[in-house]
């Protein structure tokens, strides 16, 4: 059974850090806005990692640098530059062809793929990502962003057309929406911010970008690629508090398309902002509590392995982590011993220790607020079932299995975003669906049996309760390529590589009835390539 002790003294000291992964320290006042790497001469917020080091007799916050603290004059700035090189629609950037806006990106990606070993580090030290994870997250992303390229080429491929109906010459493609503000969340902070700020831009809008307040300087290191990617104004980075950047960007109307993903609390305060909320378009990804139902007849061995990783990858800060089990009452303690156990095993310590699995947490408080949806639990008849379960210094904080889990524990219903994994055991399978069915969120479930007939009973009803669901495996938002998605407060439009091109677009067409004259019009502007939009040229 660890202790606390044994954790704080997990912590290290500068002297143990090896060299290739020391703490960064980035003074960051520049910021980019309409093509220029400017100086913030202003306030700064500091930033610190939830790793301690032990330099004197007590653990001391690593302090990795400071990021603009930028006024609501600046980030008006950075959205007039972005509503600027939009121009409404006759921006240099949104009338370009679709080819040409590729090459703009994959130079991006060349010039991003330099910045990987300080990327890496920053995800590490900044929100406590284990190496290889963090390593995972941005090859994911280039990946990602290559899928993007491919996947548009390919769109465009099929836009390259024209269709006559009913004597009307038709050409459709899918054209920008305008100025997108992208804001991503700590626990993917690169992945999931490029998982929107590419396809809006790929698509022809301009973009404001605000990282994540925990991840932030990690984008440092590409603020030169995209100045030097992308035509001026076409992407802009604002830095600081919501309410002092964000709120009076919204409250200008110039923002098109929200593309959040955080909490919809946050993403309701936000929206609120807009002085024309029809004209605001949403991309949301929000909470989520996903549920796992182990039927009677399951793999125990292969439910424990998919609930460990699906409960406690990254600490369990994930969105499609599973947050709440359910486990039927017949098995319900061999799985309990097994899963505690395995959970039991698992190694804590510094992201960048080779094997590290339970990193620090990346949120502030983060182990004192589990602590008590634990105490809360624990005063409605719930114990604690690893030995170690609970236990933390600081930001270390050994994941707890918490039993018999009912729905007077806040555990049941709020999203623990962290190491505490609730467990019910139910005996009529109703209590599981009742479960899924007046849940506030609707992303995932996933289910463990070996009965065709009982499996493909569940999958019909759930399907129309969640947007995905996984059998016998944890759930999550890859391969890249599937639908990633929710119902109820869980999320607002489906990102996937292609569906997320179609996001930040809509579709608009040109037609013309179909007489000599207009015929010879649209021949003579295919033949002299005068348009970017009216073209049959197919991208190889
Ligand atoms: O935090 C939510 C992420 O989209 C989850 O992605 O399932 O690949 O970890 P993942």
């Amino acid at each position: 059974m660890l202790k606390s002790e044994t954790l704080a003294a997990l912590f290290p000291q500068d002297a143990n850090i090896p060299t290739e992964f020391k703490a960064p320290r980035i003074e960051q006042r520049e910021y980019l806005i309409d093509g220029e790497i400017r100086q913030w001469q202003g306030p700064m917020q500091e930033i610190s990692s939830p790793v301690r080091i032990r330099n004197g007799n007590a653990p001391e916050q690593v302090k990795l640098g400071s990021v603009p603290s930028m006024s609501e004059q600046a980030a008006t700035e950075a959205l007039n530059a972005a509503a600027a090189a939009y121009d409404n629609g006759r921006g240099k950037w949104p009338t370009m062809s679709v080819g040409e806006r590729i090459r703009h990106v994959q130079n991006f990606v060349e010039r991003m793929l330099g910045c990987r070993d300080r990327v890496v580090n920053l995800l590490m030290w900044e929100i406590c990502k284990n190496l290889a994870d963090a390593q995972k997250e941005f090859d994911r992303t280039i990946d990602y962003i290559r899928d993007t390229v491919e996947a548009l080429k390919e769109l465009d491929r099929t836009s390259s057309r024209f269709t006559i109906q009913q004597k009307i010459i038709g050409q459709i493609r899918r054209a920008p929406l305008g100025v997108v503000l992208c804001m991503g969340p700590f626990n993917y902070p690169l992945n999931e911010t490029f998982t929107t700020l590419i396809p809006a831009l790929i698509m022809g809008n301009t973009v404001v970008f605000k990282p994540p307040k925990l991840g932030v300087l990690l984008f440092q290191p590409l603020l030169e690629a995209f100045r030097d990617s992308f035509p001026k104004g076409v992407i802009n980075t604002v830095y600081g508090s919501g309410q002092t950047v964000i709120t009076p960007m919204m409250a200008s109307g110039k923002v098109d398309v929200l593309a959040f993903i955080g909490t919809s609390r946050v993403s309701d305060v936000i929206r609120k902002s807009h002085p024309k909320p029809h004209r605001l378009r949403c991309v949301l990804g929000l909470d989520a509590k996903n549920p796992c139902i182990i039927l009677p007849d399951a793999d125990i061995d292969l439910a424990v392995k998919e609930c460990l990783l699906g409960s406690l990858s990254f600490n369990g800060q994930r969105c499609t982590a599973l947050k709440m089990i359910f486990v039927h009452s017949s098995i319900a303690d061999a799985f309990l011993a097994k899963f505690s156990a395995e959970v039991e095993k698992l190694q804590i310590n510094l992201p960048w220790e080779k094997g590290a699995q339970i990193t620090p947490l990346a949120e502030p408080g983060k182990a004192e607020r589990l602590t008590d949806l634990i105490k809360d639990a624990q005063a409605n008849g719930a114990r604690i079932v690893n030995p170690s379960g609970g236990v933390f210094s600081d930001s270390l904080f050994f994941p707890a299995v918490v039993y018999p889990v009912n729905d007077k524990m806040k555990l049941y219903r709020e999203e623990q975003f962290g190491p505490v994994i609730p467990i019910a055991a139910y005996n009529r399978i109703e209590e599981a669906i009742s479960y899924v069915v007046e849940s506030d969120y609707g992303q995932q479930v996933s289910i463990f049996g070996k009965d065709a007939k009982q499996m493909a009973s569940l999958i019909d009803p759930l399907v129309n309760q969640v947007c995905r669901v996984n059998i016998n495996s944890q759930c999550q938002r890859g391969p890249d390529t599937f639908p990633f998605t929710g119902r109820k407060d869980s999320a607002e439009g489906t990102l996937s590589v292609s569906d997320a091109l179609r996001v930040f677009s809509i579709r608009t067409l040109v037609a013309a009835k179909d007489s000599d004259d207009n015929k010879q019009l649209i021949t003579k502007i295919l033949k002299d390539d005068l348009s970017s939009f009216l073209t049959t040229d197919f991208l190889f």
